[in-house]
């Protein structure tokens, strides 16, 4: 006998028939995080028909795989099914859908949050994206509205002008790009030296691989716009962090350091300058000195591994300092920065030796004390 089910929260599945799921065979219809952080999927199961093996070929779950990974289906149905134990002989739950993927419950939940913030970052894009579409339809609308409007002369000169403010545009574009570049330059040499530690990717998700890219690049920007830049290196470069960077347009022709080698080997003779900068200090760092190198761990925290790399830089006894965060940031909001955070913060603090600016400048004012 075929059944159907749909159900908007996974909460909300409580129905003792899954206590048959054992004996059946389902397939994944349909999948997806709705905005309201709501999973949605569709079950559609014969009682007498074999278990399918999950994660493993032999599956035909077809119509789930268009949307999301077949796996990671699996893994949301089965954060799903386990919360509805309550109402089930428990034997039935969870049960066969852990073949292969060994999660638990915690890390289940995780997926099942970063689906939704996935969505929900894709919302968002999708409607900037629209808004930008409109805006330049208005503008196209504008324009020939005024071309419209006017004589044959007129028009002439208004396309002209026109056509004048935007050579002068791009010629302002390369003459900042080129600018950028000579400071960029000019920080290989003279620049402080701040390290990205990029050895962590083992311990991250491929969502979380992709977000420190996206960090990364606004470390790059960040650095990029300033009057006096730092000179940044990846250390620990190559496999998954470097596809992912790869990604990004015009990556090849930035100006930084890569180097497949850990920052240990790299900087062999400047151990003692090396600072890991890491939240599990105790070493309030109140100054930054340009004779060392401070390094950054390459780790997204949405994984909370704490203390990872304080344990890493008290093996290999380098000095570790943590940001003077305390008074700037309230106690009620995590004390552990994205890394773009980080490295704005210590370029403002170069630029303006204040960390109360540096902090206003970088850190999002929800977590910023009221003082
Ligand atoms: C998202 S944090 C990762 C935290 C992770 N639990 C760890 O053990 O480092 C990324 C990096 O930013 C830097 N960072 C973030 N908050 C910091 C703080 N309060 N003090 C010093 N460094 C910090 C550290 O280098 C850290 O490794």
């Amino acid at each position: 006998m075929w059944r159907r089910l749909f159900f908007s929260r996974p909460q909300i599945l409580t129905t003792p028939s899954f206590s048959n799921l054992r004996n059946v065979s389902s397939t994944v219809n349909h999948f997806l995080v709705s905005r309201h952080a709501a999973a949605r999927f569709t079950l559609s199961f014969s009682s007498n028909s074999p278990l399918p093996k999950l994660g493993a070929e032999e599956t035909n779950h077809t119509a789930a795989a268009k949307v999301i990974e077949k796996n990671e289906a699996m893994q949301m149905m089965n954060s799903a099914l386990e919360t509805s134990s309550d109402d089930d002989d428990g034997s039935a739950v969870g049960f066969s859908y852990n073949h292969g993927l060994n999660m638990s419950k915690v890390e289940q939940k995780k997926l099942f949050k970063q689906r939704q913030y996935e969505a929900r970052k894709a919302e968002i894009i999708s409607a900037d994206k629209e808004r930008r579409r409109s805006e330049g339809d208005r503008k196209r609308k504008a324009w020939d509205e005024k071309l419209a409007g006017v004589d044959e002369e007129e028009r002439a000169k208004l396309i002209e002008a026109r056509r004048a403010l935007r050579i002068k545009t791009i010629e302002k574009m390369n003459a900042d790009k080129a600018q950028k570049i000579e400071r960029l330059e000019k920080a290989r040499v003279h620049g402080q030296n701040i390290v990205i530690d990029l050895e962590f990717s083992s311990l991250m998700s491929p969502m979380d691989i992709r977000s420190l890219t996206r960090q990364i690049m606004f470390c790059y920007a960040a650095n990029g716009r300033c009057s006096a830049p730092s000179h940044l290196w990846l250390t620990g470069y190559g496999s998954e962090m470097e596809a992912q960077l790869l990604k990004i347009p015009g990556y090849e022709n930035w100006i930084i350091e890569k180097d497949s080698r850990s920052y240990i080997e790299a900087f062999e003779d400047r151990r003692d300058d090396l600072i890991y900068l890491t939240p599990d200090s105790e070493n309030v760092l109140y100054d930054i000195d340009p004779r060392k190198l401070y390094i950054l761990g390459g780790l997204v925290d949405r994984t909370r591994q704490k203390g990872v790399t304080m344990k890493k830089a008290r093996n290999q006894r380098i000095q570790t300092g943590k940001l003077p965060i305390r008074e700037y940031l309230k106690e009620s909001s995590c004390q552990i920065l994205a890394i773009n955070q980080v490295v704005e913060l210590l370029l403002k603090f170069m630029e303006t030796r204040d960390w109360k600016t540096s902090f206003v400048h970088a850190v999002p004012q929800r977590k910023q004390c009221q003082r």
